[in-house]
């Protein structure tokens, strides 16, 4: 792996192997020390282009775990929000050193286009393109899966046999893209559910189940329920939904329906969440929500990630 801009970049044994690292991560952060010194001497960059909490925040203390330099480079205060182009960007990035570049992109495709354009030779980390993909959100949530659902150690294991649903707005989701070809390829079941305009054309290609009806999905008794946002600001022209109370009555995760959950499903969320509208709040701080440990993991899961493509031996691809 050169760069990692897509689940696609990566066969089940790689994925397996970063989820491996980042189970031995994840055991370096309980130490009294937890900075590692993999990675002194090199300087990773935070390139972002939309508002971010957790994402942004995740990788540069995986970086500065790793003894990494990272720079934050935000559109807003930046020449990016002068109309500079990305192009640009890349050359100042590129002439001042980067070792890596992490993006986050309103565009599906910016990340792809930084890594093989030709400006800058250093992997590029694709953290959100648009409605396209976010793989290492997908990453940490295969790690905090396989670690509710496997038997024991998780180190090695993969998800065969679990039955995963993901719940929302799966047309602007990249979390939902993701992991629909993470999750599949790590032999798990996956059920999206939405309403039909919510859903992007040409889901008959993906790995995946589609139901319009919460309902019936959790009659399916799944190990797992994902939400996602309603991502207002992606819904140009709107009419997505009639409203928003309609919307919510048929796929809010209320208490009641958590409920109906077998006792040991789990239920996640990429967060930012609209308490009360895709989520109820009580659903979110109730025993069987991974929601912040999901934030936590992802440091871990970023920490191999920059790993995998900084400090192991390079390979082409
Ligand atoms: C998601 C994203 O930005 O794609 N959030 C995240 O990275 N934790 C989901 C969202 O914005 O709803």
């Amino acid at each position: 792996m050169r760069h990692f801009i897509s689940i696609a970049d990566l066969d089940r044994a790689e994925a397996l192997a970063v989820l491996d690292t980042a189970e031995q991560m994840a055991a370096t952060q309980s130490r009294s020390i937890r900075k590692l010194p993999t990675l002194v001497g090199t300087t990773v960059v935070n390139l972002f282009m939309e508002d971010s909490t957790r994402t942004r925040i995740s990788f540069e203390a995986a970086a500065k775990r790793l003894s990494a330099d990272v720079i934050n480079f935000s559109a807003k205060g930046s020449s990016l929000s002068k109309g500079e182009s990305l192009k640009d960007t890349a050359l100042t990035l590129q002439a001042m050193g980067a070792d890596a570049v992490i993006v986050r992109s309103p565009s599906s495709g910016a990340a792809h286009l930084l890594a093989h354009a030709g400006w800058i030779d250093q992997p590029i980390i694709n953290a959100g393109d648009g409605r396209h993909e976010h793989p290492t959100q997908a990453m940490l949530d295969a790690f905090t899966l396989r670690r509710h659902l496997t038997e024991g150690d998780p180190a090695g294991q993969d998800l065969a046999g679990r039955h995963v649903v993901i719940v929302g707005d799966v047309l602007h989701s990249r979390v939902a893209r993701s992991n629909v070809l993470l999750l599949s390829m790590l032999g798990a079941r996956v059920t999206l559910v939405a309403p039909p305009s919510l859903v992007p054309v040409g889901h008959g290609a993906w790995p995946c189940e589609v139901l319009y009806d919460l309902d019936e999905a959790i009659a399916l008794a799944p190990d797992a329920v994902m939400m996602l946002r309603v991502q207002r600001e992606r819904m140009i022209g709107g009419g997505f939904f009639p409203t928003p109370e309609e919307y919510s009555r048929r796929f809010c995760l209320t208490t009641e329906r958590a409920a109906r959950l077998p006792e040991h499903a789990i239920v996640m969320h990429p967060g930012p969440m609209n308490r009360g509208f895709e989520i109820a709040g009580d659903v979110a701080d109730s025993e069987r929500s991974v929601i912040v440990e999901q934030v936590g993991n992802g440091v871990s899961v970023r920490m191999a990630v920059l790993y995998h493509l900084l400090a192991s031996t390079p390979q082409e691809g």
